[in-house]
């Protein structure tokens, strides 16, 4: 099921304002079933301030962050984990350096308690991370970047990886906006396949979703269950001019809100 991408004036800001600080923190707080809240928020901090942000990581976090040896990719995950932390704090009302997550065999993290805690995931590419939240049910996010550095073959790619009606609906355009589709039909499985949780341990070719740019993010089938389709829920999602994303949610209607993380709100 499709759900349109939002314009730029749909990323609500998340700071609380006088006025409006009731409203807000409830709307923020409250995720019903069928319901995702999209935050994103820019990975591009001075490195002052960067430091600053490792008060609210774990020890394993840090020793994470650490082992990363080129600079921005240790400071991106550092922003990264202190906004998904303090995102989170706001929906379980909990200090968010005391947050614990635990992580499934594939690597998937989630909130270790409370059991009512909102699922969640995560995905960033270059400067900017975007965080998806519902009230339980499984979810995948996944963005791109579009300006990198294109050396590949994207049909090979494509053949190589995605399903044969994917392959062959990329195959049957033209040549110029294969690049597009290829991004497209990419972040929708990566948000499916982080959605269930098994990331790229999935084989890619033993599902399908449409591909075109202009067409509605949908799963048109999994090879493993013909029902899987109506259960699933699939978005584009427009996170900025640079970018590319999906979403992939357990459930058959969802309701998108979105919102813009904005650094001065660090706990
Ligand atoms: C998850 C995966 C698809 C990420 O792809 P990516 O495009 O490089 O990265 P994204 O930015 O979109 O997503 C990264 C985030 O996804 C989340 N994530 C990690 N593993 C995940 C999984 N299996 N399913 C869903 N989400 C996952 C994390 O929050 C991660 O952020 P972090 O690195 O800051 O903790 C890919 O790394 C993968 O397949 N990992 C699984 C590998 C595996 O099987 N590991 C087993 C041993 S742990």
């Amino acid at each position: 099921m499709w759900r349109t991408a939002p314009s730029e004036a749909e990323w609500q800001s998340g700071v609380e304002t006088q006025s409006d600080a009731e409203t807000q923190s409830d709307a923020e707080r409250r995720l019903v079933p069928g319901q995702v809240h999209l935050w994103r928020a820019s990975l591009d901090l001075p490195s002052g301030r960067t430091r600053e942000l490792e008060r609210f990581l774990s020890p394993d976090e840090l020793a994470r962050a650490k082992r990363f040896v080129v600079r921005s990719a240790r400071d991106r995950y550092t922003i990264a984990r202190a906004v998904l932390r303090n995102i989170l704090a706001r929906y379980v009302s909990e200090a968010p350096a005391d947050l614990r997550f635990s992580y499934t065999e594939y690597g998937k993290p989630r909130l270790a308690r409370p059991a009512t805690s909102p699922a969640f995931n995560v995905s960033h590419s270059h400067d900017l991370a975007v965080y998806a939240l519902t009230a339980g049910q499984p979810v995948g996010v996944d963005v791109e970047y579009l300006h990198r550095r294109a050396i590949v073959d994207r049909l090979k790619i494509a053949h190589r990886f995605f399903s044969d009606r994917e392959y062959n609906a990329l195959a049957a355009m033209p040549p110029y906006r294969r690049d597009h589709a290829f991004l497209a039909c990419w972040t929708r499985k990566e948000a499916f396949v982080k959605a269930i949780g098994q990331g790229l341990s999935c084989p890619l070719d033993q599902f399908d979703v449409t591909v075109g740019p202009d067409e509605p993010a949908e799963l048109l089938a999994t090879h493993w269950d013909v029902s899987d389709a109506q259960r699933w829920s699939m978005a584009s999602i427009d996170p900025g001019p640079d970018y590319i994303g999906a979403l992939a949610v357990k459930t058959g209607d969802v309701r998108l809100s979105f919102w813009q993380w904005d650094h001065g709100q660090f706990t």
